[in-house]
């Protein structure tokens, strides 16, 4: 049976251009409840470690560089087969490949910048809520 959380972050691209508001109101609006919300900055440790399976990708380096160049917005979000409705929500890893409507599709750039997050496994939702947020910071 599929999980009911799954993890997301709203990337430093996002932020930087004021769209921390619109993207969280078509996450609510699509049935997810937050149950865990925090604006951070990654450190270059940490976005090394969240990306680590990327470590032998030629855009590994350019990744860590984006993902700590500024705030990012972390939740943990809850909703029946979290998971892959969200990955649906946000849409392909590029932009130029999302459907219509979806929050890559509407707000990211280029697929190295692109906006935002979706874990992609019930294992890693859990593994990357705990990355960001302890048991008392979700709800
Ligand atoms: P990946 O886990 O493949 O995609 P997703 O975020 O959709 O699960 O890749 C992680 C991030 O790495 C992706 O969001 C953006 C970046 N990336 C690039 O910059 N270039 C690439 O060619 C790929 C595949 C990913």
């Amino acid at each position: 049976m599929s999980g009911n959380r799954t993890f997301t972050m709203l990337k430093p691209d996002a932020v930087e251009k004021g769209h921390i508001g619109a993207i969280l109101q078509q996450i609510t609006s699509s049935g997810f409840r937050i149950a865990a919300l925090k604006l951070t900055q990654m450190t270059e440790d940490d976005a090394k470690t969240f990306y680590e399976i990327h470590k032998e990708r030629p855009f590994y380096g350019e990744l860590v560089e984006y993902m700590t160049r500024g705030p990012i917005v972390a939740a943990v979000l809850e909703k029946e087969n979290a998971v892959e409705d969200f990955r649906s929500l946000i849409g392909a890893t590029n932009p130029e490949d999302a459907a219509e409507g979806t929050i890559r599709k509407k707000f990211a750039a280029s697929i190295s910048e692109n906006a935002i997050h979706g874990s992609d496994s019930d294992e890693n939702a859990e593994i990357e809520a705990a990355f960001h947020f302890s048991g008392r910071d979700q709800f």
